[in-house]
């Protein structure tokens, strides 16, 4: 009777009941399926179904549910990619990103990238000014690229970007920014220095006119994300480290919308302004002043 009905563990669990729902469901997969695939399935059918039965929820609630997320799809575009605003303001981003970046202690820490790097940005000399639109308070990052024993990392490319004095990223507003305002690439020299001029960075909202704005809203959470400077830094044999530096006077510190921040990642800042140290930053007038090095941990040697 079973070879009848083709499933083998049709036998056990062929019909729907509440006590037995996810025996039922994950036994209609194939035999052949890719295993992985296989475990995935059975693991998010037994955490949704143990959440449906925790909630109870109505049939009204279901479907405010169900439409919830088809706003969440029909809000995505080529620039816009509401799925992953939901899964950063969730936390389950910051949470991938931590189970794939288990770096030995010393190394920076990674972060989560956001929707707004754009690749192949202008490659700089050192000292270069990024902020294209003269706003803002100006400000000198210098530090350099090491190894996890301290040695200098030559030839690292530090690929930067960050917001204007607005709080928007130039693809956010183009024809209003100019094009590549506040990013650019930077290349480590034989000690592993670098530095470049730009602007203090202020904390902004993430995109909250859509679902997931409207959801923080329901949720009585703001949607912004403390002031930080977004890096990517790359080295031949090293682990690509994708992270942001924080300044550790804004006020959104503590309650980033989307989890990103580490202790480790927050940044000293400093206020210049003795004539004569600003000079020697190669500055006019009085500016801040980021040091910041990054520790790069080794490629494993099967990767
Ligand atoms: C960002 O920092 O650019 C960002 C990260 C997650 C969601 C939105 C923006
Ligand atoms: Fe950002």
């Amino acid at each position: 009777m079973d070879e009848i009905r083709g499933g083998r563990s049709a036998k056990k669990y062929p019909y729907f009941e509440e006590e037995t729902s996810v025996e039922v469901v994950n036994a209609r997969m194939g035999a052949d399926i890719d295993p992985r695939l296989r475990e995935i399935m059975g693991v998010i059918v037994k955490h949704l179904h143990a959440a449906v039965k925790e909630i109870e929820p109505t049939h009204e609630e279901w479907l405010k549910a169900i439409q919830f997320l088809t706003e969440v799809g029909q809000t995505c575009t080529e620039w816009r990619q509401e799925f992953i605003l939901l899964s950063d303001t969730l936390g389950v981003s910051m949470l991938v990103d931590a189970i794939n970046h288990r770096r030995p202690s010393g190394a920076t820490e990674n972060t989560i990238l956001g929707p707004f790097y754009v690749p192949e940005a202008p490659r700089y000399e050192h000292g270069t000014n990024i902020c294209l639109d003269h706003k803002g308070e100006p400000t000198v990052v210098r530090g350099r690229v090491l190894d996890t024993a301290g040695n200098p990392v030559a030839g690292a490319l530090i690929d930067v970007w960050q917001t204007n004095d607005d709080g928007f990223y130039d693809i956010q507003q183009k024809g209003v920014q100019p094009d590549w305002n506040l990013r650019g690439v930077f290349t480590s020299d034989q000690e592993g220095a670098y530095w470049f001029r730009s602007v203090k960075p202020r904390y902004y909202p993430i995109p909250d006119d859509g679902p997931v704005g409207k959801m923080l809203a329901a949720l009585g959470r703001h949607p912004n994300r403390p002031a930080h400077i977004h890096f990517i830094v790359t080295a031949p044999g090293y682990d690509p480290v994708i992270t942001h530096i924080f300044t550790p006077d804004c006020e959104y510190l503590s309650e980033d919308a989307v989890f990103g921040v580490k202790e480790t990642l927050i940044a000293d800042l400093q206020k210049i302004e003795d004539p004569k140290e600003v000079s020697r930053l190669g500055m006019t007038a009085p500016c801040w002043l980021i040091n910041w090095d990054f520790t790069l941990s080794a490629k494993a040697p099967s990767a």
